[in-house]
């Protein structure tokens, strides 16, 4: 159990509202239900994943302080966040495991406002506009990589 790898999920403000925002865009699924998957995935990974949502740019970094050292992998969703936090990526910079970035609409091809990422820089990779596939996309790219580096 002590050896056992897991992944943090961090989603952001308003997600979780999934299911009945803006369903157009983002889907009918809740945020529940991507928890669940993402979980399920993890176990068959034998993958410990842990999720969290806020609304709070301050206790995303909170959390991101206290939980990311101590996992193997990040997967972050920071929604609005994305476009304006410097704090959300310095404190992405303090911590070094894989950082996969995930959006659920195509960030680029919405409002102008949306095309910056503060931290798309700082993180191993972005994926946006493939829907809830894309969380469990970043979760199979982590268990590989996790994998490989056992
Ligand atoms: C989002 C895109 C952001 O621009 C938006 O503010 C969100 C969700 C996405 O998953 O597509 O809340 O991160």
């Amino acid at each position: 159990m002590t050896n056992m790898k897991s992944i943090l999920v961090i989603h952001g403000p308003n997600l979780n509202k999934l299911g009945t925002r803006e369903p157009e865009i983002y889907g009918k699924e809740t945020l529940v239900d991507i928890n669940e998957k993402l979980i399920t995935l993890g176990k068959k990974n034998n993958i410990d994943v842990q999720c969290f949502q806020s609304n709070h740019e301050g206790e995303i970094i909170d959390k991101i302080q206290a939980m990311g050292q101590k996992n193997s992998g990040v997967i972050i969703n920071p929604a609005a966040f994305t476009h304006t936090s410097i704090a959300i990526r310095d404190a992405l910079l303090m911590i070094d495991i894989p950082i996969i970035e995930v959006h659920i609409s195509n960030i680029y091809k919405r409002e102008p406002f949306r095309h910056t990422s503060m931290i798309s820089g700082v993180v191993l990779g972005q994926i946006t506009g493939l829907g809830i596939q894309g969380y469990m996309m970043a979760m199979e790219a982590l268990i590989g990589i996790l994998t490989e580096n056992k």
